[in-house]
């Protein structure tokens, strides 16, 4: 009968998700996005609910039904942003309560510098281009790593697309380095693993790049990988 209950390994525990890409505008009906589908962040609020959390998603833009099943969970709460910056007030604000924060979302490293109230025209350029000036977003994980409470754990994702296992090693322990995580969850997307896809393939960094796991499987499968870290770690 054990072996059919649930898991409750992480009842008691708040934690915040970030999901999804965000979405910088240009003008008031254009932006720039990226082609983050949110399902990832989903299995991952949806691994800690079932597992006994609370769980706060917040979610940027994600594909058509990616937040279904968590919109569901009693012990999930949904809150929606756009941009980075919007992403980072959410963050900041969830993360203060929390007993652990995942940030899987896709947050845009750049926005445009000036948005103009209007749309841009074609009528008011002045030759055949256009040149965009874009300025740098806050890194949220960076300000959630430097804020982090006693106690808390603080998990990256990095999607990268390596020239194999070595060279995503090496990336991910750089970016851990320079992020001050506690774990960093490196996913190599340049083969047919990743972005859109039902699969994972992935390795689970310490903040000083000890690999702690490997997985392959679906989304939820490596959810769970990951909450298995952060508890190893917590212990
Ligand atoms: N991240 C963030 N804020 C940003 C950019 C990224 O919080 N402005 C977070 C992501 O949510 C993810 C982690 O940082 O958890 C790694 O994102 P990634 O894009 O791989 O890292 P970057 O520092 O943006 O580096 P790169 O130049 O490789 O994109
Ligand atoms: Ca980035």
């Amino acid at each position: 009968l054990a072996l059919l209950a649930p898991r409750a390994d992480l009842d008691g525990l708040i934690v915040a998700v970030s999901t999804g890409g965000t979405r910088e505008p240009i003008d008031p009906v254009r932006f720039l996005g990226n082609r983050s589908s949110g399902r990832q962040g989903a299995a991952v609020a949806l691994a800690a609910a079932d597992r006994g959390a609370r769980v706060v998603l917040v979610a940027a833009h994600v594909d058509d039904g990616a937040l279904a099943e968590a919109a569901l969970h009693p012990r999930i709460r949904i809150e929606r942003v756009n941009t980075a910056v919007e992403l980072e007030a959410a963050m900041e604000r969830e993360a203060a309560g929390a007993d652990a924060v995942v940030m899987v979302a896709a947050v845009a490293d750049y926005r445009a510098a000036h948005v103009p109230d209007r749309k841009l025209s074609k009528e008011d350029a002045e030759g055949p281009g256009l040149t965009l000036e874009l300025v740098r977003t806050p890194d949220v994980l960076v300000g959630l790593a430097e804020r982090r409470r006693g106690g808390q754990t603080i998990v990256g994702f990095a999607a990268e697309t390596a020239a194999g296992e070595d060279d995503l090693l090496a990336r991910a322990r750089r970016k851990a380095a320079r992020k001050g995580v506690d774990l960093l969850v490196a996913n190599d997307v340049a083969g047919a693993t990743g972005f859109g896809t039902a699969d994972n393939d992935v390795v689970v960094i310490d903040g000083a790049g000890e690999v702690v796991a490997r997985a392959r499987g679906t989304k939820r499968e490596i959810a769970d990988v990951v909450w298995g870290a952060v508890l190893t770690r917590r212990a």
